[in-house]
């Protein structure tokens, strides 16, 4: 592997295919290597396109589009950052080799749909999971959850992140209601859903796995701590590492993001999500990249899960020893806004071991995540703790 001169005929490219927050970080991971970085999103000054070489504004659906803009930049790799991309192109465009997409073309088409990923670890490689069906209609819905699933469940639209129209039935009375949530939050139109038993686990991680060039040249496995999160409506609202999970739990656990990763193949960081109940495991599902949980490393690990993502891509060796531990505390916009700042931080950096990043995202709603408060502590209570003042104290305002 040899990396040119940025902005130069040498020059080693890399387009990140959605610029948020995550993107962000790898495209900065991607610059102290001196790559030429290209970041690509739906909406005009995304995080990511405040740091890359180049930005530009595009639907990624559009499969034509997505390709032209490829074949003018000429990056060498192509690196998915969000799931509402047009991956059958991407799969063209790694046929014809065009250029390299990260991990794979297949992984970003079974990851952007819960249905491909589901029936690969179910049903191909016959991991644990939820029991779950699919359905198209309030009607196979009732008949899903009456024929097997049971209650209670959890309803989500099968293109869908962050929660979005997902909600949970504990009876009869709210199987419509749910239906008509997962009708109003899938990413597309169409009405899709799977409803999965709910499992009651003790905890639920993010395995942080990454696939990584060895010296002889053959594809290495290597596994960061566990990252323990807590989750609010389906989103992610605080995380830590590293989560204490019994071994034989981990073994497990290990095994299963080993054959999930195994089967998308490629290099990069997966962040594969579990439930763990005693020494029971279930597979959740996996991002084929960084993972927002994993945010936690910036202040956990040696070397964040971005710049794990980075060095794997590139070809590169990692290390995914653990450094201290830590904990994260998401930032949200608390308001309706099309400009905000941020009040208070001095206050909140008081906290000690903490640390911050604000996004920079342009507009601010309610629920949105705008940054993220991180703190370390000799123990996973104690960052926690630390976390949760800090963004507590951050004060975001209408500008
Ligand atoms: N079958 C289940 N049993 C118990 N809890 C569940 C189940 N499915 C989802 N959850 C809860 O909801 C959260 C979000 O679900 P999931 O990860 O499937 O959705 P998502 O929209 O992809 O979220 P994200 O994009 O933030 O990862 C999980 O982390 C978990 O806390
Ligand atoms: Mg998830």
């Amino acid at each position: 592997m040899n990396i040119g001169t940025p902005l130069s005929p040498g020059a080693t490219r890399v387009m990140l295919l959605g610029a948020g927050e995550l993107g962000k970080e790898v495209i900065i991971a991607l610059q102290r290597l001196g790559v030429e970085t290209i970041a690509v999103d739906r909406y005009e000054g995304a995080p990511g396109q405040q740091v890359a070489h180049r930005a530009h504004t595009l639907d990624m659906t559009d499969g034509a589009a997505l390709r032209r803009l490829i074949e003018q930049e000429r990056p060498h790799l192509v690196v998915p950052e969000i799931e509402a991309i047009a991956t059958d192109t991407l799969a063209e465009i790694e046929r014809e080799g065009l250029a390299e997409v990260i991990p794979t073309a297949r992984a970003a088409q079974l990851t952007m749909n819960r249905e491909g990923i589901r029936v690969l670890a179910a049903e191909q490689l016959e991991l644990p999971t939820s029991r779950y069906a699919f359905a198209d209609s309030l009607n196979q819905l009732r008949m899903a959850i009456d024929g097997g699933v049971g209650y209670p469940c959890i309803v989500k639209p099968v293109m869908s992140s962050s929660g979005k129209g997902q909600s949970q039935i504990d009876g009869p009375e709210d199987v419509q209601a749910a239906w008509e949530h997962a009708l109003q939050g899938g990413r597309v139109s169409g009405t899709r859903v799977i409803v999965e038993e709910r499992i009651e686990f003790d905890e639920e991680i993010t395995l942080l796995t990454v696939r990584a060039l060895e010296a002889d040249g053959s594809v290495g496995t290597h596994f960061c701590a566990p990252i323990g999160h807590r989750q609010e409506h389906g989103d992610y609202v605080e995380s830590w590492q590293p989560q204490p999970v019994a071994d034989k739990a981990l073994a497990r656990a290990r095994e299963i993001a080993r054959q999930i990763t195994d089967s998308l193949g490629g290099r990069g960081l997966f962040g594969v999500e579990l439930f763990i109940k005693g020494d029971r495991v279930w597979f959740s599902e996996v991002s084929p990249r960084p993972h927002d949980t994993g945010m936690v490393t910036m202040s956990s690990q040696w070397q964040n899960e971005f710049e794990l993502h980075a060095r794997a891509i590139l070809g590169l060796p990692v290390d995914t020893a653990l450094r201290e531990a830590a904990a994260s505390a998401v930032i949200y916009g608390g308001c309706e806004a099309s400009a905000i700042r941020f009040d208070n931080l001095a206050e909140a950096l008081r906290v000690p071991g903490s640390d911050l990043r604000l996004f920079g995202k342009p507009a601010a709603h309610r629920r949105r995540r705008m940054g993220v408060a991180l703190a370390r502590g000799t123990d996973i209570d104690q960052a926690r703790a630390r976390a949760r003042q800090c963004a507590a104290r951050v004060t975001p305002r209408e500008a």
